[in-house]
């Protein structure tokens, strides 16, 4: 028992299903993060992102499966398994009438660090969360941007290894979460392994390289960001045309090139392929060589809810 078991992986998830009551909230949920890997965990409301969260912070129990952390069983062995591990679970109330040293100091004696730990961890993640000159004030006058990147401090505060965060941008407006971002995007380049939830992809994908699909308690997808955002662009050209296109017009649309699907709606058409960027321009090239009387083409792109369909879709061997 006392020897570490390192498997390599920074958090894994084995088989984990996860019920309460009658709901199965997650349906044998497995996967890895490897070391050093920054991974948005993305689904819509209800997928079992926080369910998943608490798991790997045994603030619950699995109904059956296994989650690890750098090998160790965090149900069996918690204190061990979350030693190295920071976390924002849920956004905390946040003790308003303290200030950032006096919260902190706090929960440094809880983590029994010693005094002078403490007050240089302190500073060092204050300077991180750009909170150095709020360090005596009182929480309660802060913004929620400001509430959230003390509670990351927090979370940072024992210089955990692996960073959990569930919705870090959560009710944050866009100004706060380009300074999550920019924490987050900092973290990485510290070689800190984060584990983060959201439902936003864009979001995800400005700061993480992995991205997980987790839909209705299953993953339907683990892939690059790069990969999983070649996906999300499966092509929707959405394009104007001056008139309404006569039935010929469309049937002759319909024959062209790169088109696989048009869907009509007065003079604004869809258009679907498949596909690089470069046949979109192949698209409007031909289509204003043939005479169409194009106002408007753009792309668009597909939304979240699609791509989880689509994406669903496919692990059950169907079609995109
Ligand atoms: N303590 C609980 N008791 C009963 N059902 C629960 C409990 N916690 C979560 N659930 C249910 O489990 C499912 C997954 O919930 P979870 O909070 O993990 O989703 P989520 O992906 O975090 O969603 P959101 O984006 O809304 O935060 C939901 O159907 C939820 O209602
Ligand atoms: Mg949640």
């Amino acid at each position: 028992m006392e020897k570490m078991v390192d498997d390599g992986y920074a958090i894994r998830a084995e088989n984990v299903v996860k019920k309460f009551g009658d709901l199965t909230a997650l349906k044998g949920v497995s996967f890895k993060v490897k070391k050093g890997d920054v991974v948005g965990y993305l689904g819509p409301n209800g997928a079992g992102k926080t369910t998943t969260i608490k798991l790997l912070t045994n603030l619950l129990s699995p109904t059956s499966g296994n989650l690890y952390i750098e090998g160790i069983d965090v149900n069996k062995n918690p204190q061990k398994a979350l030693k190295n591990v920071g976390s924002l679970i849920e956004v905390p109330g946040m003790y308003g009438y303290l200030t950032p040293n006096e919260l902190l100091t706090h929960f440094g004696k809880v983590y029994r660090m010693n005094d002078e730990r403490i007050k240089q961890r302190i500073k060092r993640v204050l300077k991180t969360v750009r909170l150095q000159d709020w360090e005596h004030k009182k929480i309660e006058d802060f913004s929620t941007g400001m509430k959230r990147r003390l509670a990351i401090g927090l979370a940072l505060l024992s210089d955990p290894e692996i960073l959990i965060l569930d919705e870090p941008v959560m009710g944050l407006d866009p100004k706060g979460i380009k300074e999550i971002r920019e924490l987050i995007n900092s973290l990485s380049e510290k070689d800190i392994t984060i584990f983060l939830s959201s439902h936003l992809l864009n979001e995800v994908s400005l700061t993480c390289n992995k991205v997980i699909f987790l839909f209705e308690g299953e993953i339907v997808a683990y892939d690059d960001v790069e990969t999983i955002l070649g996906d999300a662009k499966h092509n929707r050209i959405s394009v104007e045309f001056l008139n309404p296109l006569s039935k010929d017009e469309i049937d002759d649309l319909k024959s062209l090139k790169y088109i696989e699907k048009v869907k009509v709606d007065g003079n604004e058409v869809k258009i679907y392929n498949s596909g690089k960027k470069e046949r979109m321009h192949k698209i409007l090239t031909i289509l204003i060589e043939k005479g169409f009387e194009v106002v408007s083409f753009s792309y668009e792109k597909k939304d979240l809810e699609d791509l989880y369909i689509s994406l669903a879709g496919k692990s059950e061997g169907g079609v995109k």
